[in-house]
């Protein structure tokens, strides 16, 4: 079956092409240390055989995140709790990557301390506060803490990052006329507002050098009234391989479309597969698949019809409690 063929993104070999895609546990300390649970949770989907494991999403700077206790690789001191977590998996013959990201405008101060920043100072639907402009300063500035984040994430032993740039976090919401609405080199046009996530993953290839794999997850539809549409997601696509990007991890929706990012049992099984299609028609580099491909079959059947080259399960991933 091809699902269990290897496959190479970059340099990094996988055993199969069955990808566990990124799931909040929130088992990691405040300060963002791997915990012995989350060390476990993972290393038993490792164990399990999987090709490739995507941890939840690592925050790249203290404020970045949306929930408590999200990993952290803001500082070299988180690394050493990290290479824990990459050497167990290893050592049962698996291979992970870093999520990165940072939440923007979905998260609260509750959370971060700090008013949310983003494109825009538009209000999420699904969030009560406003969030701040960001200034050109300060997306310079962040797109050297992504870039600082993978490179330690590299050094950590992960075997690459995944970009975050879907379901409306900072990255997404900078792409998406939905939440951006700026008139600088930052919006406008979609090569301006790519330019964000186009920097980040130049910077992470000039720190990490350009054999490290980087992957961009995308929102291809976001599923609301003036939010990406799959012809604009396209050319974001191509963008993002311009910059440098080795894989295409095709998600959808944002939180105030949350039932297409985590779509439910009333949804048809892989129901949004026809979006990671077009964008691989579009790209050089391969496209991961996801949404309700929860069976072997199903997963089988996308592969075959050339749909996209990997397949992501994330739910149908879950173990009982490990400890
Ligand atoms: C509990 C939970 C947490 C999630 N956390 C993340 C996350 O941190 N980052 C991300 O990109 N997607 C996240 N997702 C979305 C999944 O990666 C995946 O795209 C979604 O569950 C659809 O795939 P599935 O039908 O195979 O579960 C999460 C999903 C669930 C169920």
């Amino acid at each position: 079956m091809k699902v269990f063929e290897p496959f190479k993104i970059n340099q990094m070999e996988l055993k199969n092409s069955m990808v566990v895609s990124a799931m909040v546990t929130n088992y990691c300390s405040e300060d963002g240390m791997a915990t012995e649970k989350f060390i476990a949770y993972h290393e038993h989907k490792a164990k399990g055989g999987w090709g490739l494991i995507i941890t939840e999403d690592y925050a790249v700077t203290p404020t970045a995140g949306g929930f408590k206790k999200l990993p952290g690789l803001w500082e070299d001191g988180q690394i050493e709790s990290h290479k824990e977590l990459t050497r167990r998996i290893h050592e049962a013959g698996g291979k992970i990557a870093a999520q990165i990201y940072h939440a923007g405008r979905e998260t609260s101060s509750a959370i971060t301390g700090e008013q949310p920043i983003g494109p825009s100072a538009l209000k999420d639907p699904t969030m009560p506060e406003t969030p701040r402009e960001m200034t050109v300063e300060e997306i310079h500035e962040l797109v050297e803490q992504f870039g600082d984040c993978a490179r330690r994430a590299k050094e950590a032993g992960f075997d690459a990052v995944e970009v975050h740039g879907a379901h409306g976090y900072l990255i997404g919401a900078f792409a998406s006329p939905f939440s951006n609405k700026r008139s600088d080199e930052y919006g406008g046009t979609i090569r301006n507002r790519a330019r964000f996530a186009m920097e980040i993953i130049e910077n992470i290839k000039e720190k990490c050098g350009k054999d490290y794999p980087v992957l961009y997850r995308m929102s291809a539809v976001e599923y609301v009234p003036g939010g990406l549409e799959i012809e604009e997601s396209k050319i974001l696509a191509r963008l993002v391989e311009e910059a440098g990007a080795d894989c295409i991890h095709c998600s959808q929706g944002v939180y105030a479309s949350t039932y297409v990012i985590i779509p439910p049992s009333v949804v048809p099984r892989a129901a949004y597969v026809e979006n990671a299609a077009e964008i691989k028609k579009v790209v050089d580099i391969p496209v991961i698949a996801v949404g309700r491909i929860n069976d072997v079959e199903i997963a089988e059947s996308v592969l075959q019809a050339d749909k996209a080259d990997l397949v992501t399960m994330a739910r149908a991933s879950l173990i009982k409690e490990t400890n």
